[in-house]
């Protein structure tokens, strides 16, 4: 998913050099109290939950860079290996010279594999979390020296302000990661319009959608034996502490996480591991033993469910490239 709204992050601590322009939009349209409301409020309902948007402090921005390397983990190399594999055609069918919009960018690897070939004119990283994207653009910036460089800093899950860095010029939104799965069904077809709604002539959107497979490898690629991913979700206790005066024990719960297949999603929870208080807001919340907080599905898609999704997004023309065993799906709508 996008990595949103951590509210208590300043820009400076993690700042690209000077030739790059990083736009803060952070707190544009949400009200850091309402957020806090919000995250207070998912606390104390039953099932209690937390958005997967509070994964990703910094401590979590690096977790999940590792999860991305786990051998349980195929959804990064495998889309990786579609990027690579089926560049050209890819680089044929998006076009050169556009804008590039890198929605979710992360640490940006994604599309530093394509910006050789696609000559972009300006390239933008959008993320919720400032700590990934800052140091990202800081190594890209001196590689691809006619790029015009731009970050902005935003939870674009709620609306697609780019901040005026972007002109009416072609432009290319870049969604990879299946973070669109981090979505209901729903949500990912109200994005999927925002981003249609940006797209004039010449533009579109390049998504990568993990598929529906075996619950197995499914289960596997979210219970790694390193323990990776049970961190990343217990860590994001420690973030909630941080940001809504709560004083929940990681150790105390467990990372719980399946593939539910009548959902279509990878669900993952906190599972209280005994009966305990915890602060939560500055008021008590008690978790019963083996009470869960859930905080992430990862929808998954066949090819033709997801062609049908961008379909009614409004997209017309649909081009997919997959992996020999079709583990991962990249499209490219326009
Ligand atoms: C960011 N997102 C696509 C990841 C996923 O697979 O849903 C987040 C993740 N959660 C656990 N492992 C990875």
């Amino acid at each position: 998913m996008s990595k949103p709204a951590t509210a208590l992050h300043t820009v400076t601590e993690h700042s690209p050099p000077a030739r790059v322009r990083l736009l803060d939009r952070r707190n544009a349209h949400a009200d850091p109290d309402d957020e806090r409301r919000a995250l207070v409020a998912g606390l104390f309902a039953a099932p209690a939950v937390i958005s997967p948007k509070y994964f990703y402090d910094d401590i979590g921005c690096t977790l999940f860079e590792a999860i991305c390397s786990l051998p349980e983990y195929y959804p990064t190399r495998t889309e990786r290996a579609i990027l690579t594999t089926h560049r050209d055609s890819i680089v044929q069918a998006v076009g050169t010279g556009r804008q590039f919009v890198d929605l979710g960018a992360g640490d940006c690897a994604k599309a530093a594999l394509l910006l050789p070939a696609l000559h972009a004119r300006r390239y933008v990283a959008v993320d919720i979390a400032e700590a990934a994207i800052g140091p990202a653009l800081s190594r890209l910036t001196p590689v691809f020296p006619r790029v015009e460089f731009m970050g902005v800093v935003t939870d674009f899950s709620r609306r697609l302000d780019l901040g005026g860095a972007i002109d009416a010029g072609p432009v290319t939104f870049f969604y990879p990661g299946s973070s669109i799965g981090n979505f209901t069904p729903d949500e990912a077809l109200s994005l999927l319009r925002r981003v249609r709604d940006l797209c004039g002539p010449e533009s579109g959107l390049l998504i990568g959608v993990d598929t529906k497979k075996d619950k197995a490898r499914l289960d596997a690629a979210y219970n790694d034996t390193l323990g990776v991913t049970a961190a990343f979700n217990l860590n994001v206790l420690n973030h909630v502490n941080v940001l809504a005066d709560c004083d929940f024990k990681p150790a105390g719960f467990a990372h719980v996480a399946f593939y539910e297949p009548i959902k279509g999603r990878v669900e993952m929870h906190l599972e209280s591991r005994h009966l305990q208080r915890v602060r939560v807001g500055g008021r008590e919340r008690v978790f019963v033993e083996g009470e869960r907080i859930h905080t992430e599905n990862s929808y998954k898609y066949h090819p033709g469910e997801f062609a049908d999704l961008l379909a009614s997004a409004g997209f017309t023309e649909l081009r997919v490239w997959q992996d020999d065993a079709g583990d991962f799906a990249v499209f490219y709508a326009s």
